[in-house]
């Protein structure tokens, strides 16, 4: 085989064969085909797609790339449930769902990334707990799964390594907005990391990768259908992404906030996403639920998901679980049984309305973008950031305000900083005259779950 007979191919609109994709694959990880070679392919995919069947074997190529964890010895449940977000901002579900469904019974074992540009990431924010381990051993994963029934870890470099070679391509090459290497990204991934049950969270909107609902729907399926296709059981939620998820954007305000939201008083619309992110994880994970699905149907089981979920944060349930995770990772459980006490910002700027009006919308990736300004995210891979700083939004979409009144607060490392970020803050609020009405045709900011795809 000729990796040029094979861009050729894909620039010309044909179709791979497993056996090319394996080919290119194995090429891309022993190192024989060069970058140029493989960016040209990427820049090919890009513009002429790929079917689902080429989605399906290439995701199987690269989850096979590398280490293929078995988890089932240590779970403590018949299935190990994970969930993924394809990327927002103020997204902390992850430390929200992670220990309601741990405290429901199933096992949750996740590896997760790190955010880069305006999309934030789970090991960013739970490293802002003092003392809290991202990097763990194999064998350290597993006793954690088995003894805690939770465990949250940076992803190896042995994991799905053609991933991450070919993400390294595409980051500089334009390649990244392409549906099927997205979704072989995605989904190598999780393969590999040992889950049989994902609950998937697709973003649509202005914060997210997808911005249109259609872009969503059909990156939602096409995910669904390679996981099932692999044996997996997936549901995926597409969810909006147009203002940033909650109110706090940055990573210890983040970590606030998720303790908050476990303890029953988070923002409205993060905990809406939450109870609904957990309960399709327990619909999915856990066999008497199943079951009842089966024999009364999937509105009957998802009231059944949705009272374990809530019990589970009312008992206390989930956040004692949030607790004993962070301390099994090294972490300082004081700092989140008083979060009072997690590290703050220096400087701590109201931003204040300047008209009357209505809130009609928040732009998430300018937010996203003002807290990579503040040092809380990086620009490119391996910059350093400041865990410290964010956003808190005071004013979300919908809000009445007036002149005067808080639109956000913004954690900054000093004075000018903040007021340097100010502005292009304020410039992310448009307002109107009238009250918003909720729109459900688009990526608008109600409904919060907008679609659920399921095979
Ligand atoms: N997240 C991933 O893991 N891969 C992509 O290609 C895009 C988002």
């Amino acid at each position: 085989m000729n990796v040029v007979d094979l861009i050729t191919k894909k620039r010309d609109g044909g179709e791979h064969t497993d056996a090319e994709l394996q080919f290119l694959i194995e090429g891309i990880v022993k190192g024989a085909i060069p970058d140029y070679q493989i960016a040209a392919w990427a820049m090919a995919v890009y513009f002429q797609g790929m079917t689902a069947a080429e989605s399906t074997a290439l995701t199987l190529a690269m989850a096979a790339s590398g280490e293929m964890l078995d988890l089932r010895d240590v779970a403590r449940s018949e299935l190990i449930v994970d969930k993924h977000s394809s990327g927002g901002v103020g997204d902390k579900t992850t430390l929200t769902v992670g220990p309601i469904v741990a405290a429901c019974g199933l096992s949750v074992g996740k590896m997760s990334g790190r955010g880069l540009s305006f999309s934030g990431g789970t090991i960013d924010k739970l490293e802002g707990i003092p003392g809290w381990q991202a990097q763990l051993s194999a064998e350290q994963f597993r006793h954690q799964l088995r003894v805690v029934g939770l465990v949250v870890a940076a992803q190896t470099t042995r994991l799905a390594p053609a991933d991450q070679l070919l993400y390294a391509l595409r980051d500089v090459t334009g390649t990244v907005p392409s549906l099927p290497l997205i979704a072989s990204s995605i989904m190598s991934k999780k393969l590999a990391a040992g889950a049989d049950a994902i609950v998937l969270d697709v973003k649509c909107g202005r914060g997210a990768f997808m911005e249109s609902l259609q872009q969503a729907r059909e990156l939602a399926q096409l995910m669904v259908s390679i996981g099932s296709g692999a044996g997996r059981r997936v549901t995926a939620l597409i969810t909006a992404m147009e203002q940033p998820l909650g109110r706090a954007v940055g990573n210890i305000l983040e970590v606030r906030e998720a303790i908050d939201t476990l303890h029953g008083n988070g923002p409205q619309d993060f905990q809406e996403l939450t109870q609904a992110v957990a309960a399709e994880m327990l619909l999915l994970g856990d066999p008497q639920l199943r079951k009842k699905r089966e024999s009364a149907g999937y509105e009957v089981a998802a009231d059944t998901a949705r009272l374990r979920v809530r019990t589970a944060i009312d008992s206390g349930a989930a956040f004692a679980k949030f607790a004993e995770f962070v301390a099994a990772q090294g972490g300082h459980a004081a700092f989140v049984i008083d979060p009072e006490r997690l590290p703050a910002a220096p400087v701590a700027l109201d931003l204040a309305a300047e008209r009357d009006g209505f809130v009609s919308a928040v732009d998430a990736r300018e937010i996203g973008l003002s807290v990579v300004a503040l040092g809380g995210g990086r620009q490119k891979k391996g910059d350093a950031i400041d865990r410290r700083v964010g956003v808190v939004l005071a004013a979300k979409v919908g809000a009445q305000i007036q002149t005067g009144d808080s639109l956000c607060t913004i954690h900054a490392t000093d004075t000018p900083v903040a007021q340097f970020v100010a502005s292009r803050i304020r410039d992310a609020y448009t307002f109107a005259e009238e009250p918003i009405s909720v729109s459900e045709s688009s990526c608008s900011f109600s409904p919060v779950i907008l679609e659920r795809v399921t095979r």
